[in-house]
């Protein structure tokens, strides 16, 4: 065994911000109110249900991950957030659709009570939507100093003692990182000057990490994925952790390519479409929007069959991701796969997937673990991007030069090796008793 990290108690309260409070995020306030009093299960959550193996299978020790790490409670959390619409986050859940009227009637006071705060809002980064609850400031630079404001105002008014965020907000225009990104210093001045490459998700991200807030990037677009956050997400002592939630389609995809690719059975294509019918898919709808979206869905296969090694199984894949707007279907999507792949001697054959999920039902219980994670990684002393809670988002964030794992499985592994690593628990090799004597 080594030696454990030391890490601080969850003492006291601790405030989840979502930055963006729709579909996912109310849905995530529902269960957690609803969790809390007993009246829901949080299913999907590793941090609420999970249970984590631990020395030889002959030991017999497999607590709860909630009983190995100190985790902050639910009856703990304060709940809190900013939307650039009025709407409390019961008007926001009713809106959303997807929990039931019935199972919101025993929180609606709850749930009516959190009141979001006005949204940094650039319309240019969100075209489809025209936000009414909006802030108004001189610069982008006085636009981050309102969210720290926010943010110190809430944990004084709640009396958390921690804060972590998480973007649930609309997913922005695809950027890439340019010159503005590439220091605190050059960040710091585009911010005073206005510089049109900083976005209203980089606006929340850099009063997190001045906060030394934990945040958690739940869209594809650029928060915090750029070497000047990341600079000052290490000086300030911040987990950050992204990006995109890994949920219907690709989850299913990464799922399922480890399976192929671990048995080398060959692909010539994997098409991919969607409906969904909330906001959204209305956000998406839009094709800057749905480039941002489009580049965290594609990079997902190549990344887990490797066709630079496997060039005879992989290498001339056709991966088509397509998303459309339909607005009957509300939050229950649909989505539908077509793989074509090959085995033995080259012989085809094909895979349907018709996936009927709920978006927001897979999106909740990570929000909620990414929240206690991050809480947990701040109190353990990590900063930076953690990599260990890939597990969790479609473009999982790696340090520069080192591409991400995107196999679920390998992702879990890590995860729990990780926990296993701060309490000074062996980590688990999988290794059998009958290889050595
Ligand atoms: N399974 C999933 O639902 C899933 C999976 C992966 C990623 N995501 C991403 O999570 C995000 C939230 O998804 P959703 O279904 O809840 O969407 P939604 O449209 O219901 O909610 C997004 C909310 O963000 C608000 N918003 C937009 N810009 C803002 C700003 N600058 N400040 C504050 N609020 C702002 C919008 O008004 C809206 O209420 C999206 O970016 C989505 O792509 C969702």
């Amino acid at each position: 065994m080594q030696k454990p990290q030391e890490i601080a108690p969850a003492r006291g309260k601790l405030g989840i911000l979502l930055a963006g409070m729709g579909a996912v995020a109310t849905t995530t306030m529902a269960g957690i109110l609803l969790a809390r009093r007993g009246l829901a299960a949080p299913v999907g959550s590793l941090t609420q249900m999970g249970t984590i193996r631990l020395g030889k299978r002959t030991e017999g020790r497999t607590p709860r991950i909630a009983d190995l790490v100190p985790l902050a409670q639910l009856a703990d959390i304060e709940l809190g957030g900013w939307d650039i619409f009025p709407d409390d986050a019961y008007q926001a859940a009713l809106r959303a659709k997807v929990v039931d009227v019935a199972h919101l009637e025993p929180i609606r006071e709850e749930l009516s009570a959190i009141k979001p705060m006005r949204g940094a809002f650039y319309p240019e980064f969100v075209t489809r939507l025209t936000g009414t609850h909006v802030k108004s400031a001189v610069s982008k630079a006085d636009m981050v100093e309102q969210l720290r404001a926010d943010i110190r105002a809430f944990r004084a008014e709640k009396k958390v003692d921690r804060v972590v965020v998480v973007w649930c907000g609309s997913t922005e225009t695809y950027l890439q990182h340019g010159d503005v990104h590439k220091t605190m210093s050059s960040f710091e001045a585009g911010l005073a000057a206005n510089d049109r490459n900083i976005s209203n998700a980089q606006l929340y991200a850099w009063a997190c990490l001045k906060e030394s807030v934990p945040m958690a990037n739940g869209a594809p677009n650029l928060a915090f994925d750029f070497p000047a956050a990341i600079a000052l997400a290490k000086e300030t002592r911040t987990p950050i952790a992204g990006k995109d939630f890994k949920t219907g389609q690709t989850l299913m995809k990464t799922i399922i390519a480890p399976g192929l690719k671990a048995r080398m059975l060959g692909l010539n294509g994997w098409y991919s479409t969607n409906i969904l019918g909330n906001r959204d898919g209305e956000v998406l709808d839009d094709p800057a929007s749905f480039k941002a979206k489009e580049a965290t869905k594609l990079g997902v296969l190549d990344a887990i069959l490797e066709p630079e090694t496997h060039a005879e199984l992989y290498g001339n894949v056709v991966h088509k991701v397509r998303i459309d707007y339909y607005p009957p279907r509300g939050d229950a999507k649909e989505g539908w796969d077509n793989i074509d792949l090959f085995g033995w001697m080259g012989y085809p054959m094909q895979i349907k997937i018709n996936f009927l999920c709920r978006d927001s039902i897979l999106a909740a219980p990570i929000v909620l673990d990414l929240a206690l994670f991050l809480d947990l990684a701040q109190r353990a002393r990590f900063r930076g991007i953690q990599e260990w809670l890939g597990f969790y988002f479609k473009s999982p964030m790696a340090a520069e030069g080192l591409k991400a794992d995107h196999d679920l499985f390998v992702q879990l592994i890590k995860l729990k090796n990780t926990l296993r690593w701060m309490v000074g628990e062996d980590l688990i090799t999988h290794l059998g008793n009958e290889y050595y004597d």
